[in-house]
């Protein structure tokens, strides 16, 4: 077995990466998968978004990060079945600046990773926004790439400017990134951009606009029990898998696993 590796990307905060990687996670769980879920973001939400208090830890990415300990020794097993946690501190954040000095900087975690994948059926990586060198590790690092996107009026605008920042990753490293997905969170027909725009399907004509940067776009409805299984600390399969933005992530982890 050699696992698939997926990072959850965009360079705005708030687009739904931690939630997708943390959801997603769950159904694969719950299919019996081997999952590792790496926390790249400093802020740690998929981390405590797990169970886990990063306020408590020993070895995190930090450490990985700045090569002074292997992956292996700073992933923790969660209350969830089949899920590990390679987890954040805000001590991340000195990382970044570390990387600008040494070679390799954009492959630290690809090769942190070689010797577990193993072990795994699926390792995501969740990033940080920004496009700095923690996004370009995630990706790097991955098979293919999910990105999210918070469908209001700057939606599409936003995948252009991703894919501007993919392709410099791929001119100065060669390092091709492959987009399978994205996923627009939060969907709401009533939303904003309706309203501006005024639109009917806001989110179809997102979705005809993406066409030809991904191969699938997938919608997750808004849902309060998202924000509720998060306080909770367990993915929303394990929470209220029935709900309609559960089953919207079971859907998409169906997909993953195809
Ligand atoms: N489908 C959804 N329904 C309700 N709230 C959501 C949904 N998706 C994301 N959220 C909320 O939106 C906020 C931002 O999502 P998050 O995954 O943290 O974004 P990012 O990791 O890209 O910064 C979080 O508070 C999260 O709970
Ligand atoms: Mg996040």
């Amino acid at each position: 077995m050699v696992s698939v590796t997926i990072a959850f990307a965009h360079h705005k905060g708030g687009t739904g990466k931690t939630t997708s990687c943390i959801n997603i996670s769950g159904y694969l769980a719950l299919s019996a998968k081997k999952v590792l879920v790496i926390d790249l973001d400093p802020q740690a939400n998929a981390t405590s978004a797990l169970g886990i208090d990063k306020n408590n830890l020993g070895e995190s990415m930090y450490d990985v990060m700045v090569g002074a300990v292997k992956i292996e020794d700073t992933v923790l097993e969660t209350e969830i079945e089949n899920i590990h946690l390679a987890p954040a501190t805000l001590d991340l954040v000195g990382a970044e600046s570390y990387l600008y000095r040494i070679n390799n900087r954009i492959s630290i975690l690809k090769r942190s990773i070689e010797g577990i994948r193993k072990y795994y059926d699926y390792i995501l990586i969740d990033t940080p926004p920004g496009p700095g060198l923690f996004i370009i590790n995630g990706v790097v690092a991955s098979d293919y790439t999910i990105v999210t996107l918070d469908p209001g009026v700057f939606a599409l605008e936003g995948v252009e400017t991703l894919s501007l920042i993919f392709d410099d990753i791929n001119e100065s490293s060669g390092v091709k990134i492959n987009l399978r997905m994205a996923i627009l969170t939060r969907c709401n027909k009533a939303s904003l951009f309706a309203k501006i725009a005024g639109r009917s399907d806001p989110v179809k004509e997102i979705r005809k606009g993406m066409k030809g940067f991904f191969d699938s776009v997938f919608t997750v409805p808004y849902g309060a029990e998202v924000y509720e299984a998060q306080l909770k600390g367990v993915p929303i399969s394990h929470y209220k898998p029935k709900c309609k933005a559960g089953v919207a992530y079971k859907e998409i982890a169906e997909e993953v696993m195809r």
